[in-house]
């Protein structure tokens, strides 16, 4: 008999502890967790989330172990850690 729950993995954003399933993206996985706010603009320090969803608008962008990703394109995997960072800037 197969299941069809998703396997849940463990992963931080900004220090904070979150859990979503594995294989879905990052930005859902965040969204499902009911975080919207992935990072302020470089500019004016407006609030900023995903938009399209499809690796286009770059608002979702944020630091994954390190390197800048749009968080839409990225698949969970446990232990993944998350920054918000400042994007414009060269570290998270
Ligand atoms: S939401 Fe548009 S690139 Fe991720």
């Amino acid at each position: 008999m197969s299941s069809s729950r998703a396997l849940l993995v463990s992963f931080s954003f900004d220090d904070e502890p979150y859990e979503g399933s594995a294989g879905d993206s990052l930005a859902v996985a965040l969204m499902l967790a009911g975080r919207r706010h992935l990072r302020d603009s470089s500019r004016q320090g407006a609030p900023r989330g995903a938009f399209c969803l499809m690796g286009s608008c770059q608002e979702c962008v944020v630091w994954v172990d390190g390197e800048r990703r749009p968080a839409c394109q990225v698949p969970l995997r446990q232990g993944m850690v998350v920054r918000s960072g400042t994007i414009g800037t060269d570290t998270p």
